[in-house]
């Protein structure tokens, strides 16, 4: 499977630290230094699938094919206005592409997880030539924008690849395992005249210095494995690109594995935490301005509720 095209749009209002601290007892002074974000994209007045469908459409452009081209649409997505049907159904009509399509919600590691599904589709498959990978996410949603803790650390945002069959994915390393008390967010659904038992929705829960602790953790495993597998070692590594969760956690990985900044490019100070948007994000925007090089060997990885985790590593061949 060999990546040929990417894309992304951010909804296009701009929300700085100063403006959080208008009504939060928060600084910027705090946020930055704890996190790395210096301001985020806020969905407004767009909905999210207007992000999934732009951020499909500069894939595709860049990928030189058309919707009608796509064998199958991958969207991983936590929340939208929509319960049913999925986002992918939604953005498929807009993009004017016919095949099948689902949604899967693996959290903050969506993209892998996609990643790895269409990496065995077209294993699997043989009719399968393209699938449209596209991560849309609306986190921002989900917080109490009274809370300091969480809500300051959410953006709002789209990223897609289009993939095609080919060598470029070398491996690819999933790891899940259920804790829910670190993060978790739960919702009320409609009431029957026979649910008896007690039942409450809320905002989005997070202990952050444990979900801090499982992200490095996770995230440091998965990067082992994929390496590993493909014997060779962290120095031969030209680019990590990591979840933008808090820029400290990306230090901190960075240096467990003793590795240069440079190879450690982020944008979290722009964006903030746009969940499963995030890596796709960071990667078409260094795809854009030709920071990849043909024959790079580029690691992949990203962590989020559940816990889920992923981690993979390809051959960049894209010009
Ligand atoms: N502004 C000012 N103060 C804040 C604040 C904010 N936005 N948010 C929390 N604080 C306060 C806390 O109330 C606490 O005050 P106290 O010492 O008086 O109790 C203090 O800052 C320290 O809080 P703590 O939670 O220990 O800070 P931290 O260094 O762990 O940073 C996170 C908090 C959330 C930034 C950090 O734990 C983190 O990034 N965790 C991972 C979160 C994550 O990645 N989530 C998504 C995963 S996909």
């Amino acid at each position: 499977m060999n990546i040929i095209g990417t894309g992304r749009a951010h909804p296009s209002l701009t929300v700085t630290n100063d403006m959080l601290s208008t009504f939060l007892d928060t600084s910027d002074e705090w946020i930055t230094t704890r996190t790395g974000i210096k301001q985020r994209q806020l969905i407004s007045h767009v909905k999210l699938e207007d992000l999934a469908a732009e951020a499909c459409h500069n894939a595709l452009k860049d990928a030189g094919i058309s919707a009608e081209d796509l064998d199958f649409i991958i969207c991983s997505n936590v929340v939208n206005e929509y319960i049913t049907p999925s986002l992918s159904c939604i953005v498929q009509g807009m993009i004017g592409a016919t095949c099948p399509c689902f949604d899967l919600n693996s959290a903050c590691a969506g993209f892998i997880y996609a990643l790895d599904i269409a990496n065995s589709f077209f294993k699997s498959k043989s009719d399968i030539n393209h699938i449209l990978v596209v991560c849309a996410e609306e986190p921002t949603r989900m917080c109490d924008w009274q809370e300091r803790s969480t809500c300051v650390l959410f953006g709002d945002g789209a990223g897609a690849a289009v993939l095609k069959r080919g060598d470029d994915f070398k491996s690819i390393a999933l790891s899940s395992f259920s804790s829910i008390d670190p993060l978790y967010q739960i919702r009320q659904l409609e009431k029957t005249p026979f649910i008896t038992k007690e039942e409450f929705g809320g905002p989005l829960v997070m202990k952050g210095q444990d979900v801090f602790k499982l992200a490095v953790n996770a995230s440091l495993n998965d990067i082992r494995r994929v390496v590993e597998e493909n014997g060779i070692t962290y120095d031969d590594v030209d680019y990590y690109l990591l979840h933008q969760a808090n820029i400290r956690i990306i230090e901190t990985i960075r240096k467990s594995l003793d590795q240069d900044k440079v190879k450690f490019p982020h944008n979290i100070a722009n964006y903030g935490n746009t969940s499963s948007a995030s890596v796709p994000i960071l990667l078409d925007e260094l795809n854009r301005n030709q920071t990849l090089n043909r024959g790079d060997t580029i690691v992949l990885s990203a962590f989020g509720a559940g816990f889920t985790a992923g981690a993979c590593l390809l051959k960049w061949s894209k010009n």
